[in-house]
């Protein structure tokens, strides 16, 4: 099974010549299956560009949520329509939303929102404060101060999720693909080759994703967990323990790409042309 890995192709900046194209070279890998990291577009056409994209592929469409697909819109609102739409949408599969999927004997696929939750890193002397606290009705409603909690809470239940599903994988499993946007941990936050530092960790790093990870990781020693993730448009590759390693993908605004291709057999999986 070849499954090409997408992220961050943030639609909504994509001419029609360039979505065409983007289109010919992911139909020139003839992948299986594909799956998007996140980013996709924004709240007010995140549904239509992913029931375009499934119809213009007659392959399933796995995929996870960024914080810029809710822009214009509530979190909860998004995530209520893209599940509206997958259960409309054969080839739609909203991973948040479902357990895990089972891609080869003993390879198994997660996936998970996550959100920069301000538990990496300084949030209180960080000068940084995201388009996120502008765009999205769950932070505009509320007081500047009341954030950082949210922003808590987003990773908490993104963690919480994400912990019931790896404990939904069979026990037979030897390979577990992870599908997150934020990166969960710091090792794997690149911008220009180098991890980020205590200004910008909070809103790019999943901390509580990144815990449950490790702690699963160290349980399941019989098992090798490769995470996908996108977010800061930087890419690189982070082993965090033997069995744990995280690929982070690239992006430019307005050149949509694939990231790589995902080789899956049975109780293998390789992650072909990613780019360290
Ligand atoms: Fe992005
Ligand atoms: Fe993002």
């Amino acid at each position: 099974m070849r499954i090409a890995w997408i992220t961050d192709p943030h639609l909504n900046h994509v001419s029609p010549d360039r979505w065409d194209q983007w289109c010919d070279r992911i139909a020139s890998m003839q992948p299986d299956a594909l799956l998007i990291t996140g980013d996709i577009s924004e709240g007010d056409d995140v549904e239509l560009q992913l029931r375009r994209t499934a119809e213009r592929f007659a392959v399933p469409l796995y995929f996870v949520l960024g914080n810029h697909d809710f822009y214009q819109s509530s979190i909860a609102q998004t995530r209520q329509n893209v599940i509206a739409a997958s259960r409309d949408h054969n080839a739609l599969n909203y991973l948040t939303d479902r357990g895990p999927v089972a891609l080869a004997d003993g390879v198994y696929l997660v996936g998970e929102d996550g959100w920069g939750d301000a538990t990496v890193g300084n949030y209180d002397e960080s000068f940084i404060r995201l388009n996120d606290f502008k765009l999205i009705d769950d932070f505009r409603e509320i007081s500047d101060d009341r954030w950082k909690a949210k922003l808590q809470q987003l990773g908490a239940d993104s963690a919480a999720r994400l912990q019931v599903k790896l404990n939904a994988v069979p026990r037979n499993a030897t390979q577990i693909l992870v599908a997150t946007h934020v990166p969960p941990f710091r090792e794997s936050c690149w911008y220009e080759g180098k991890t980020t530092d205590d200004h910008w960790a909070p809103f790019f790093v999943c901390g509580e994703v990144g815990r449950t990870l490790m702690e699963f990781c160290q349980r399941r020693v019989d098992c090798q967990t490769t995470v996908i993730c996108g977010h800061t448009h930087h890419d690189g590759i982070a082993t965090l323990r033997e069995n744990l390693i995280v690929h982070t993908g690239s992006a430019v605004y307005g050149a949509p790409d694939v990231e790589a291709v995902i080789e899956v057999t049975a109780n293998e999986l390789h992650i072909a042309g990613h780019r360290r």
